[in-house]
């Protein structure tokens, strides 16, 4: 069942704790990846709220010199250890995944990690658990990301912890790899290749409306699962058009047929030493995975980030592998806000 979550939203008139009737008046809670994309998001939303956090993390490096945020490590040989971290908080914000097989890491072994997790939270009495998913999580999806998703979902709803699901299709704002990244493609290559007829839908929601929608989620106590959609469903086309547009790339545009994709990004990923994009992904999204029909639960417009950011998107490129596989490596600026 999908229940809906008002986003949390505090203003400057109205002090964050009178939306928060739920929040404890003390304690703490615990984000993982509070220095990564999203995490980094709804560990400064929940500190504007007032809440103190803690973060899981592989990353500790990467806490700027003014972090407030209480840092331990993510290590999931040591559920014990992650017990402990755990111990004493209030809700769990979990964005842990990995996107892509590599090395040992892979879909499986990100589920078994999240079930380590989820259990570590149970034993040391965390009240919630907001766990970020993905939308159309299947355990019969062809795709390993939404079957392993799917399994996640259910390790979660089975550990018996009080939890809220959110799935987003496609994250942007902040310094997201993504669509800074066609940014990229479309600044610096003659031709942009779309695979298909790119009518497949993107439903993208800002990562700060995903931060405030798990912060609501944080201070409900009934389970839930909610699409965390923005409110534009540009077709994938008329997303890289207006990239394009907006960064003032002259770029060709052309539609060459999906089987391509792959292979392009393959070769594109081996000059840049990253993963681009894998198979899955293009053909999940060419499947219409990233893409819903409901309601909007975020409210800041695409089109209007892009064009708002266009003079900043694309300017640098932002290296998944920099960011999750190479140890030590700094994370790539991409776009601003
Ligand atoms: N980004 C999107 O466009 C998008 C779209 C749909 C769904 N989602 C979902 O949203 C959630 C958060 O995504 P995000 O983009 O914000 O992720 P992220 O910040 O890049 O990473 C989130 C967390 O996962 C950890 N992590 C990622 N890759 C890892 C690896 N290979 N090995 C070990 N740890 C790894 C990070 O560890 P560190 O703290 O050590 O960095 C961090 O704690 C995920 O569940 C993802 O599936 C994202």
């Amino acid at each position: 069942m999908t229940t809906r979550i008002a986003p949390f939203a505090p203003t400057a008139a109205e002090p964050a704790l009178a939306h928060a009737p739920a929040f404890p008046a003390d304690g703490f809670d615990v984000v993982t990846g509070a220095f990564s994309y999203s995490g980094s998001a709804i560990a400064a939303t929940l500190e504007r709220a007032g809440r103190r956090v803690r973060t899981l993390t592989g990353h500790p490096e990467r806490a700027g010199s003014r972090s407030t945020v209480d840092v331990r490590p993510l290590d999931f040989d040591d559920v014990l250890g992650l017990a402990r971290s755990l111990e004493g908080a209030t809700t769990l914000y979990n964005t842990y995944w990995v996107r892509f097989a590599r090395g040992a890491e892979d879909h499986e072994r990100a589920v078994a990690n999240l079930r380590s997790l989820f259990h570590a939270a149970r034993q040391a009495g965390v009240e919630r658990i907001v766990h970020v998913s993905i939308t159309h999580p299947s355990i019969s999806s062809p795709y390993g990301y939404f079957r392993g998703k799917a399994e996640a979902e259910r390790a979660l709803a089975e550990v018996g912890v009080p939890y809220a699901v959110l799935r987003p299709a496609i994250l942007f704002g902040g310094d997201g790899v993504l669509l800074n990244n066609v940014a990229w493609l479309l600044r610096h290559l003659p031709v942009f290749a779309v695979g298909g007829r790119g009518d497949y839908r993107i439903r993208a929601i800002h990562v700060d409306d995903l931060a405030a929608l798990a912060v609501a989620a944080g201070q409900e106590r009934a389970n839930a699962v909610v699409d965390a959609v923005g409110p534009e469903r540009p077709t994938f086309l008329e997303l890289v058009r207006q990239l394009r547009g907006a960064v003032g790339s002259r770029s060709v545009v052309v539609r060459v047929p999906g089987s391509l994709v792959p292979p392009v990004a393959g070769l594109l990923g081996l000059a840049l030493r990253d993963v681009l994009l894998t198979g899955d992904e293009y053909r999940a999204m060419a499947d219409g995975l990233a893409d819903t029909t409901g309601p909007a639960t975020g409210s800041i417009a695409l089109s209007a980030w892009i064009d708002e950011n266009a003079d900043t998107l694309g300017r640098h490129y932002a290296s998944e592998l920099d960011r999750h596989f190479r140890r030590g490596r700094r994370r790539g600026r991409a776009s601003s806000r």
